[in-house]
């Protein structure tokens, strides 16, 4: 990509953010103490906030479960799609991060929906299906992309027929596409999309996208009903 790739491609989302996704204050100070807190600007653009938003909406959901929180901007997104009895948990390795996104969600409105759960999603895990939760309805994947099969695979014990997995940042700059690949990002994201391809529960595809996180893109999947 050209340096006037990327400009065009930055203005083109600035010019989409602004119109159809507009940030409210609760939002932008998100970021704003994000940044402060000098936690990393690994976010979802908005415009693609929204989009979780309204694929939640769609759906109907009434449970969400995230990995991966950072300082609560798309978790933010997520649960303003919520009704009152909604439920949102969301699994964050590092305590400082939890902490910048517990403010911000309260801020947001939305803390009383909200369960950040500290620690390494793989141990947050199994304590959470010894809880016996409700089925989730909706799971936001964007973690350590090493784990994302891990991940998915956890999120079909914890869901219900047709629920939605979005799995972020399955493109990175093209390099899912390398079988040689040895980035355990990559072998991670790919062996996702490969259980997507192959899980009879599972039907999904995965869309490139461009714009102010770069070219990227993210995977979808629908756990399907039980046959018969
Ligand atoms: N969803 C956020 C961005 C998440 S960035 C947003 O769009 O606003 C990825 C986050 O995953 C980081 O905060 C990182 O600390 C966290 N993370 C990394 N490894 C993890 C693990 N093993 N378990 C849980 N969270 C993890
Ligand atoms: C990174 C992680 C993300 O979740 C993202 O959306 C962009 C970048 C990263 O770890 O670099
Ligand atoms: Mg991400």
């Amino acid at each position: 990509m050209s340096s006037s790739d990327s400009r065009l491609w930055n203005d083109v989302d600035a010019y989409l953010a602004d119109l159809l996704s507009p940030e409210d204050d609760a939002l932008t100070a998100a970021l704003r103490d994000s940044d402060a807190a000098g936690l990393p600007h690994i976010n979802v653009a908005t415009t693609q906030g929204k989009l979780l938003q309204l694929l939640v909406q769609i759906q109907g959901g009434r449970r969400i479960l995230e990995f991966g929180t950072l300082g609560g901007y798309s978790t933010i997104w997520l649960a303003r799609a919520l009704p009152e009895d909604g439920r949102l948990i969301s699994f964050e390795y590092d305590a400082r991060h939890a902490e910048v996104a517990r403010r911000n969600l309260d801020r947001a409105g939305v803390g009383r929906l909200v369960d950040v759960r500290v620690g390494p999603a793989l141990e947050s895990l199994p304590k959470l299906a010894d809880e016996n939760p409700e089925p989730f309805d909706f799971v936001f994947i964007d973690a350590d992309k090493a784990n994302n099969r891990n991940y998915l695979e956890w999120a079909l014990k914890l869901t219900r027929p047709g629920a939605l997995i979005v799995i972020d940042n399955v493109i990175r700059g093209g390099a899912v596409a390398d079988a040689g690949t040895e980035d355990p990002a990559v072998r991670g994201t790919r062996a996702a999309l490969e259980l997507i391809a192959s899980h009879p529960k599972l039907s999904g595809t995965a869309v490139q996208t461009v714009g102010s996180k770069g070219w990227d893109g993210f995977a979808l999947a629908r756990v399907l009903e039980p046959e018969g």
